[in-house]
């Protein structure tokens, strides 16, 4: 696997990622044994970057890894880690929390449940409304001198924020949704990580499973899965959206890959700052998204591409209103 610097000032990470919030239930039950020999898998594949949360699952996340990664060298992985967004017992979301004194205790708890004494990539998980992004990155900033942090990245910022946190440290990477049917970082937010050396870690590459050609009307029943909560996966807007991915299993079919490869292939060609993090949480999935490094799109590709997925082409809003409040990065830039 190709290893690419994150950022101008990031470590070198191989070219795809792997996230492993779905090993822990969020897109409903997912099997231990099958996410553990996954990780091992996407490592014998030569996959380095390793995203989780804090509050997948509530720390179950952060503890899988930790077992994963037992007979693992510690400086053979990047682990990247979210923390600052807020839990209830009933697993509901309350908020978020990124001053410098909760940071500190958030990552106390994390270096523990990973079992490392340092975490390579750390970065708030949304914007705390409530606290200057500033403030946030001081601290931060704090924890990289005293050797517990190597990195500092971002996720869903917008332009303005990411400006204001750059000038107090440098951030290595944005962690941002893009795919073929999201693309609200092409308006700006892309232009401004180039501009500074910001690397992107791109998720939701697959739309969550929705364009890898794999969903159906009658996926998701299987437990609680998040995706069924989020207006792209619902009613007229999951028939619409379905439809497109009959146009990519079209395109995919000439290029002789998968509707998933050439998904993910697509976000990789945007360029080599792009890190796509692949969502599998079974080998099957993984095998499928590792052919993805092997399909190259020609100019007539990508053309097809673009004519059958123009920017809002997708039905429904990526998130819920409620989650898409939190966002700052889909705020427009004031510069
Ligand atoms: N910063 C943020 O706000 C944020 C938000 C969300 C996620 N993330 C991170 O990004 C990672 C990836 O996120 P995502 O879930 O949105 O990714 P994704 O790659 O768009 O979707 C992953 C889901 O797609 C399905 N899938 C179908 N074919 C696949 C294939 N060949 N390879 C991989 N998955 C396939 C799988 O579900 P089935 O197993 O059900 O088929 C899988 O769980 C997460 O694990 C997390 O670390 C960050």
């Amino acid at each position: 696997m190709e290893q690419h610097k994150l950022g101008s000032t990031g470590p070198s990470v191989s070219a795809l990622g792997l996230g492993c919030m779905a090993m822990s239930d969020a897109y409903g039950p997912a099997d231990r044994g099958e996410s553990i020999a996954t990780v091992h898998a996407a490592l014998d594949a030569g996959i380095t970057l390793l995203d989780t949360g804090d509050f997948y699952a509530m720390g179950h996340n952060e503890m899988l890894i930790r077992d994963a990664l037992k007979e693992v060298a510690r400086d053979k992985v990047q682990i990247s880690v979210k923390f600052g967004a807020l839990r209830g017992p009933a697993g509901e979301f309350t908020g978020m929390d990124c001053r410098p004194a909760a940071i500190r205790n958030f990552l106390a708890y994390s270096l523990q449940r990973l079992g490392t004494d340092y975490i390579d990539i750390y970065r708030p998980a949304r914007l705390d409304p409530n606290v200057p992004i500033e403030e946030t990155i001081g601290g931060l900033a704090d924890l990289v001198k005293a050797g517990y942090i190597r990195h500092i990245g971002l996720s869903e910022v917008g332009s303005d924020t990411i400006r204001r946190a750059h000038a107090v440290h440098p951030i290595v990477d944005l962690q941002i949704e893009y795919s073929l049917i999201e693309r609200g970082i092409e308006r700006d937010i892309l232009k401004t990580c180039r501009e500074l050396g910001i690397g992107i870690t791109a998720y939701g590459v697959l739309a969550r499973g929705l364009i890898s050609g794999h969903w159906s009307k009658d996926s998701g029943r299987a437990g609680k899965d998040y995706r069924l909560m989020t207006p792209r996966f619902q009613g007229a807007n999951l028939n619409a959206n379905l439809a497109l991915v009959e146009s990519l299993r079209a395109i995919a079919g000439e290029i002789g890959a998968t509707p998933a490869q050439v998904a993910i292939a697509w976000v990789a060609a945007q360029g080599k700052e792009i890190i796509p993090l692949m969502g599998a949480r079974t080998r099957n999935r993984l095998s499928e998204a590792l052919g993805a490094t092997k399909v190259t799109l020609t100019q007539t590709h990508l053309a097809a591409l673009a004519k059958a997925f123009p920017p809002n082409v997708a039905a429904g809003t990526r998130y819920a209103a409620e989650q898409m409040a939190h966002l700052d990065s889909e705020k427009p830039a004031t510069a």
